[in-house]
């Protein structure tokens, strides 16, 4: 890539001046840096010594930098371990380290030397890109001083971190990231606690940064993409290449590719470990990349790319990646298939031993499908089709799914996934697919000699990577790379941290206020809030002494509800994103007023507790928004988590509100909002959400997280609907911890809080007698997919889909659950077999009372339709329930006692859906904990019968494909 300078400076002096606040397309640079090694890293050297080695590298960065300044570069990127190698000790990287600030202390190394002092290799990044008027992204070392107060602390007093830095263009420290996942021999660094998600914003795009092996794992990477929204990832690497799937421009263009996203990546050169490799991606295809084999220098790329990848035109449509792949069958009979090993990974290949052909190989889950015809079949070259569908164990673990189209390394069939470098086989075309199980897709076309094929090859919508006119050069593989992170094993830091962990939730008599039909000052509803955040702080102070890392207070626990737009609008506070990294307790006036955040902040730091609470959030629009609502203010209710420090860590806007809440706005997409802890990692969501698959089934299934928070004002509705019950069934259905605070007050039947877990409720409470608040306190597993007693893998509809009807339809008939018409029938002896059905769902029970009650009338109940009153959402109900008098017609309607025993029960349904909560509720409103079991073929069943009579038994399904847009 040529550029003429003055053009591109007027070209970006006219872009400036047209558009001082947004450039739609900015010119980036990246430096394959050959880096000066220090002769040896087994001894310590002075600290002289270091910086005399690092200012060897840095002269050499500082031509490149002023090099791509001269062509316009807005930013340029430096590799990874660039500025002092690799292969140290923690002794011996130390003299190499400094401490970086937070970016949020606003420091010019090159201004103010001595602010941080001693930090010469900061000073000189710094005045480098202030002097070249551009941004540098430079790898260096960061230490922290820690002490034994710190049980993690390491034995030398200090944690030294991997750490990118970024300086804007007056040489301003505007980002520090520290490495995640660190690579096997990289035992001169620690973990930082927690993956960190670092962003910044600049008037070409928003950045985010993450660091080599990285980018195998879901933190910080994907989210920063998918999360974050980032337009640019920078990216230091130091990339060993590993053929034939990751070698660096062949794995990271295709991650930039799969992720939709520009990606500017910096490799080290050193040819006698095989770096080399560095590029500037863009979501279509690269911009520019450099593979050398041949020379030991360094290498400049720069190239011009958009903003906004985003909202360019040319940005790739959505793929479903394994939609073609599961909409034909096998092309081929697997007889002759053979197992090989890529990097230690066991594929399973079949031989293209013909010009042209259709084939099919699978392994495991995972089919791939390949269509080809090559120009001229080699005798000395053999390609093969592979697929691989398992935990890669070697130098990190991680979950893959590939399908691979390779040349072998020789005609010898046990050579096939050894690294080769050349081929000579032309493809005409190439169509190849897989069934995947992951939306994370990365396709790889690799060509010979290590080139990449940009505008060669495309992917279609149905997740073909198709070519139809050939490449050209010869084809070394042509590869779908996924990765499925749920499938992961935990990250290395998260294994050493709590087993368990003591959860408290607050259920809440709150404190209403006199009016909501007209406005209050906002000193009366500070008043009335602070009324409310006195009780909260007794509850919050009990927990902690009783241990508790975190506490959930109910929604609307600070001010109540019934409320209009305009009379919740003095309660409302403006809440911002907590990647601004606040404390509202020690620095209040950052965004204030704030007074709610502020105290919720100290309450949580005072009691070194992590605190959850809901409050409004209030965000100002204008009229050039079409959606600002007409006071000029969307409203929202609002979710807050402050951690044991009192930083703002988690702000969640509910997205399905409930039909009443008038005085709020939804967000415009549904918020997936999680963070990490020393004891796991958490998700959060409000009240009727749980109702719907967005945020909440999203969170649990694809973020994986281990505890949901849930603040609620639930109205308890017997008899599948009560609080504790569905949330408990919730929690088991979904296989997660599940920590619900309730408000209280019975004249709106408002109680029934938890902490629930897979396997079933740890404590519980309802209780319609006072209107007294609750504190409960309990012990979880901070990771419960470890436990060797998470519930297994539940198939809802194997055993009642194995088995006939047990009974006939004659005796029928139909009630009303809730405004759904449910198909009953009586069960009339104190035992026996029964069936009811109801559209495609037909409901299966065997149950052995104790004895048969005249005056107590139970009934099996099926329903499969769309509930349409106070919301719309598809369901699939099995239920055994207890009517409400002995007349039929009450059956469905709400009962809270019962006084019939079951001495055994087994409930099963045909679901369509694998989304079903079971539920078991006693008499008087009681859960059962222990005493039921769910079995791997979706019977719900009780062989020892229940401590007290039963209400119902319940299996609820949510069919959510089945729900209206
Ligand atoms: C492969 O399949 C395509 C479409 O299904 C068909 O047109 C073609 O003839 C097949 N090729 C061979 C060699 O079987
Ligand atoms: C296919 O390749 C040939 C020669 O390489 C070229 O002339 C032709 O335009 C290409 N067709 C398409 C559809 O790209
Ligand atoms: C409920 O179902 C019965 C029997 O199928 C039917 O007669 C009745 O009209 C339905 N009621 C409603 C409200 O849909
Ligand atoms: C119900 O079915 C079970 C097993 O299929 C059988 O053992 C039992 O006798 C049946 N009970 C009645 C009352 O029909």
């Amino acid at each position: 890539m040529v550029y003429s300078q003055p053009h591109v400076y007027a070209t970006i002096f006219a872009l400036s001046v047209l558009k001082a606040c947004a450039l739609d397309s900015y010119i980036a640079a990246v430096y394959e840096h050959s880096v000066i090694l220090s002769e040896d890293t087994k001894i310590p050297v002075s600290p002289e010594d270091a910086l005399m080695l690092m200012n060897k590298n840095m002269d050499v960065l500082k031509g490149a930098i002023k090099a791509a300044a001269l062509q316009g570069a807005r930013i340029i990127v430096t590799p990874e371990d660039g500025i002092y190698g690799w292969v140290f000790t923690r002794e011996t990287i130390y003299p190499y380290l400094e401490d970086i600030p937070d970016p949020q202390v606003n420091w010019i190394p090159c201004t103010d030397p001595d602010r941080f002092a001693p930090a010469p290799v900061q000073e000189r990044l710094s005045c480098m890109a202030r002097s070249n008027a551009i941004y540098v992204v430079a790898n260096i070392g960061d230490k922290k001083p820690c002490n034994s107060s710190d049980p993690k602390c390491p034995s030398d007093g200090h944690y030294q971190y991997n750490t990118d830095v970024v300086f804007d263009s007056e040489g301003k420290l505007v980002a520090r990231y520290h490495k995640y996942n660190l690579f096997v021999t990289e035992t001169q660094f620690d973990y930082p606690k927690e993956p960190e998600f670092v962003t910044f914003n600049t008037s070409f795009g928003k950045f985010g940064i993450f660091t080599c092996a990285d980018i195998l794992f879901h933190d910080p990477a994907v989210v920063l993409v998918s999360k974050l929204q980032v337009d640019t990832v920078l990216f230091p690497t130091a990339w060993v290449n590993t053929l034939p799937l990751l070698s660096a421009s062949q794995f990271h263009s295709a991650w930039a590719m799969g992720m939709g996203i520009n990606f500017l990546s910096a490799n080290t050169r050193n040819s006698s470990l095989d770096m080399t490799g560095s590029g500037i991606y863009a979501p279509n295809g690269p911009r520019a990349f450099h593979y050398n084999t041949e020379t030991e220098n360094g290498h400049l790329l720069v190239v011009e790319l958009s903003s906004h990848p985003r909202l360019s035109p040319t940005y790739p449509i959505a793929v479903n990646w394994s939609s073609y792949a599961t909409s034909i069958k096998r092309f081929s009979p697997d007889d002759r298939n053979f197992s090989g090993v890529i990097y230690f990974d066991k594929f399973t290949f079949t031989e293209l031993t013909k010009p042209e052909g259709n084939r099919t190989v699978c392994q495991k889950d995972l089919c791939c499908h390949l269509s080809y015809r090559m120009v001229e079949k080699q005798e000395d070259e053999v390609y093969v089709l592979g697929a691989f569908d398992g935990l890669h164990v070697v130098e990190g673990e991680y979950y893959l799914q590939i399908c691979t189209l390779l040349k072998c390394k020789s005609t010898n069939l046990k050579t096939c996934g050894q690294p080769v470098a050349t081929a000579h086989t032309s493809f005409d075309t190439f169509s190849l697919s897989g069934t995947f199980g992951t939306s994370y897709i990365f396709p790889e076309v690799l060509l010979t000699g290590v080139q990449l094929a940009p505008g060669e090859f495309q992917v279609l919508s149905d997740g073909r990577l198709i070519n139809q006119n050939g490449t050209s050069k010869a084809v070394l593989s042509v590869t779908l790379f996924g990765r499925w992170y749920e499938k992961d094993p935990p990250h290395p830091q998260q294994v050493f941290a709590l087993d368990s962990y003591i959860a408290a939730v607050y259920e809440h008599a709150v404190i209403l206020p006199e009016v909501t039909g007209s406005p209050v000052s906002s000193e009366d509803a500070l008043t009335l809030m602070n009324k409310n955040l006195d009780v909260l702080e007794g509850a919050i102070k009990a927990a902690a002494q009783q241990g508790a890392h975190i506490i959930v207070t109910p929604e609307d626990g600070i001010y109540g509800w019934v409320f209009k737009r305009d009379t919740i609008f003095p309660y409302l506070e403006d809440i911002p994103d907590p990647q601004v990294n606040w404390i509202p307790c020690t620095d209040p006036e950052r965004f204030a007023p704030a007074a709610v955040q502020e105290r919720l902040s100290c309450m949580a730091r005072n009691n070194s507790i992590y605190v959850v609470a809901n409050i409004g959030d209030k965000k100002p629009c204008n009229c050039s928004d079409p959606k600002c609502p007409s006071n000029g203010h969307y409203q929202y209710n609002t979710n807050v988590v402050f951690d044991s420090e009192g930083k703002l860590v988690a702000r969640y806007h509910k997205y399905n509100l409930f039909m009443s809440e008038t005085q709020f706005d939804s967000p415009k997409e549904p918020e997936i909002v999680t963070f990490n802890t020393s004891f796991g990692k958490f998700g959060i969501f409000t009240c009727f959400d749980i109702l719907f698959h967005d945020p909440a089934v999203t969170l649990v299934s694809k973020l994986h997280v281990d505890t949901v928070l849930f603040p609620t004002a639930w109205m308890n509705v017997l008899p599948h609907l009560t609080a504790i019950e569905f949330h408990s069934a919730w929690a088991m259905g979904m296989g997660v911890n599940f920590l619900a605070a309730d408000t209280h007050n019975t004249s709106l039947a408002m109680t029934g809080s938890g902490i629930y877990a897979p396997e079933g409720p740890r404590a519980y409470h309802y209780n319609m007698e006072t209107e007294n608040g609750h504190l409960l306190v309990a012990e979880l597993r901070s990771q419960p997919r470890l436990s060797p007693t998470y519930p297994s893998t539940v198939n809802w509809s194997a055993y009642a889909t194995s088995v006939k009807r047990f009974s006939p339809d004659d005796r029928n008939f139909s009630g009303v659950i809730f405004f759904d018409n449910f198909t009953f029938t009586e069960l009339t002896k104190p035992e026996g077999n029964h069936t009811v059905c109801q559209k495609d769902l037909c409901c299966h029970l065997s149950y052995r009372m104790v004895e048969k009650q005249e005056d107590e009338v139970y009934v099996l109940g099926a329903f499969d339709g769309l509930h349409v009153v106070e919301g719309e959402y598809y369901l699939q109900i099995c239920t055994l329930l207890k009517c409400k008098s002995t007349d039929l017609k009450t059956c469905g309607e709400p009962v809270a006692t019962a006084h019939t025993r079951f001495e055994a029960f087994s409930l099963s349904g045909t679901f369509g859906t694998s989304y079903v909560f079971p539920e078991v509720l006693l008499s008087e409103v009681q859960l059962a904990p222990g005493e039921f079991q769910v079995l791997s073929d979706g019977r719900l069943i009780s062989q020892n019968g229940t401590s007290k009579p039963i209400l119902t038994v319940t299996l609820f399904g949510r069919w959510y494909e089945k729900d209206p847009p």
